[in-house]
């Protein structure tokens, strides 16, 4: 129970101090159905608290875990300790171009920026709601732009990693068109800074060329980097692993779970999420719309950032927009009759029942105990629900590693029926041809 209250401190930090609630404070459970609307529109989002509390009531699976007991109790709330009396946010960043890295290399120090006639981005609160985008395009993109431009926070250890003349590409980061991708500089408080984004774990270039989320960067080690320049013990954006187990997290995967324990997750791919009928792969949030994702989104820049203040609403829809925009990852192989095969491996191995076509998901939600997958993350008093939701497969050949902690690298190890990591036991007593068709087929989903 320490722990407990431990980790709803540490996100709510400023926010939500243990002062005893006011008497308006409704709690957790006790604010009744709003008698409004819940379809998508943006302006309600923008101006209705009734709105967004009512589509976070809708959307919580399961309001148990901290994560669901800590918005409920704070998201969209007028009172003393409610999100809706915290500062918005106004960033001025500029990408980080290779040549400002090598200077930083060369002085030591973050250049003071010009933010003026070079404005690359100003976000913030002159982005009144009056001047809401007016087609689906512009939505999207100016999300796009809150994807790789907006900062969710500062980040310490990589603003020493450029000072010590790394190339931050050792550490996986993209370099394109000669800027990295979701590494930026910012104006804060009068200095400058290092700034990440979305981006950095959720970006990657395309077989086209095109950066987009469509995939996540698997490159990304943040546990190098943290370890190689002296970041270990600081809080980090979106990874919570202890110092101790930095060494086990390997590239493209952080812990995003204050628990004490070692149990992260592998980056999720955003292309095709429009389709995912739950966020997260514990599947602690319906997602029925627009507005879903953009409260989700809108709460994890607020949560890490120690809910010190809350970005604009139009980039939050802005954003879930260009995210619900990405198609699915394209299949890794053309379909062939061996593949041909394999489709009717899948079916009679059952596959289908749980990834069903043609979206190769569905909204069954699987008991850990069912799957026999790694538990801690499922567990986890911040999101675990018990359940694990059924990823899609739609470009799965191109998304290892494996599973929701990415614990196969390749699909022939997670069909290796001599393997010994539990779990997930679907079509392991086939015969080495049939194995060969179902691992053809799932390459051309
Ligand atoms: C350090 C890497 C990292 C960064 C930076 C990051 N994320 Fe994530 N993101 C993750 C991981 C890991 C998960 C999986 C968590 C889970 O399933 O509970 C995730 C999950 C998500 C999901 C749920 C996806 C799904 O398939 O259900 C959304 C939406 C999301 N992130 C949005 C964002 C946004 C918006 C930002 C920028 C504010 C961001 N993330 C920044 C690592 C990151
Ligand atoms: C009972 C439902 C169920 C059945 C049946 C099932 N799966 Fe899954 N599958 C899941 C769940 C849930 C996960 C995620 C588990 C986790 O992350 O711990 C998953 C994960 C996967 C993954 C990893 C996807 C990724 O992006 O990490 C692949 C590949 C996969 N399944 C293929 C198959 C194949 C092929 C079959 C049939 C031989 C099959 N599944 C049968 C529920 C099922």
């Amino acid at each position: 129970m320490r722990t407990w209250i431990g980790i709803v401190t540490l996100l709510c930090a400023a926010a939500c101090s243990d002062r005893a609630a006011p008497a308006a404070d409704p709690g957790p459970t006790a604010s009744a159905q709003p008698a409004v609307s819940l379809e998508d529109d943006p302006r309600a989002y923008i101006t209705s608290a009734a709105y967004r509390r009512g589509i976070l009531e809708r959307d919580l699976v399961d309001p148990k875990p901290i994560y669901a007991r800590v918005r409920l109790r704070h998201y969209s709330l007028d009172h003393e300790r409610g999100w809706d009396r915290v500062p918005l946010t106004d960033w001025t960043t500029l990408p980080l171009t290779r040549a400002l890295a090598t200077q930083i290399a060369t002085t030591k120090r973050l250049p003071e920026l010009e933010f003026g006639a070079s404005l690359a981005a100003g976000f913030g609160t002159e982005q009144a709601p009056t001047n809401l985008p007016t087609t689906e395009e512009a939505w999207v993109a100016l999300g796009e732009r809150v994807f790789f431009e907006y900062p969710m926070g500062i980040a310490p250890v990589v603003g020493r990693a450029l000072r010590d003349g790394i190339d931050l590409r050792d550490y996986g980061l993209i370099e394109h068109e000669g800027s990295y991708i979701g590494v930026r500089l910012a104006k804060h408080n009068g200095h400058t800074r290092v700034v990440m984004t979305c981006a950095s774990c959720h970006a990657s270039v395309g077989e086209d060329g095109v950066v987009s989320g469509i995939r996540a960067n698997r490159d990304y080690d943040l546990a190098r980097i943290r370890l190689a320049h002296g970041g270990a013990n600081e809080a980090q954006l979106v990874d919570a692993t202890r110092p101790e187990d930095l060494d086990k997290l390997g590239p493209g995967r952080s812990d995003v779970q204050r628990d004490d324990v070692f149990n992260p997750y592998a980056f999720p791919d955003f292309g095709g999420i429009v389709d995912m009928p739950y966020l997260h792969h514990t599947a602690n949030w319906y997602h029925r719309g627009v507005a879903s994702l953009a409260i989700r989104v809108e709460t994890v820049f607020m949560t890490h950032g120690r809910v010190s203040d809350r970005p604009p609403r139009v980039l939050m829809w802005a954003l879930a927009t260009y995210l619900r925009s990405l198609p699915p990852p394209p299949p890794v192989a053309e379909p062939s009759p061996e593949s041909e095969r394999g489709r009717q491996v899948f079916a009679a191995e059952g596959c289908d029942a749980c990834h069903a076509p043609p979206l190769y998901t569905s909204d069954v939600r699987v008991s850990l105990d069912e799957m026999g997958t790694d538990r801690a993350a499922g567990e986890s008093p911040l999101r675990g629900t018990g359940y694990w939701r059924v990823p899609s497969l739609r470009g799965v050949g191109g998304n290892a590693p494996y599973l929701h902690h990415g614990a196969f690298a390749t699909l022939e190890s997670m069909f290796d029926p001599s393997r010994t990591e539990p779990g997930h036991r679907y079509g392991l007593d086939l015969q080495p041809h049939e194995r060969a068709q179902l691992l053809a087929f799932l390459r051309t989903i």
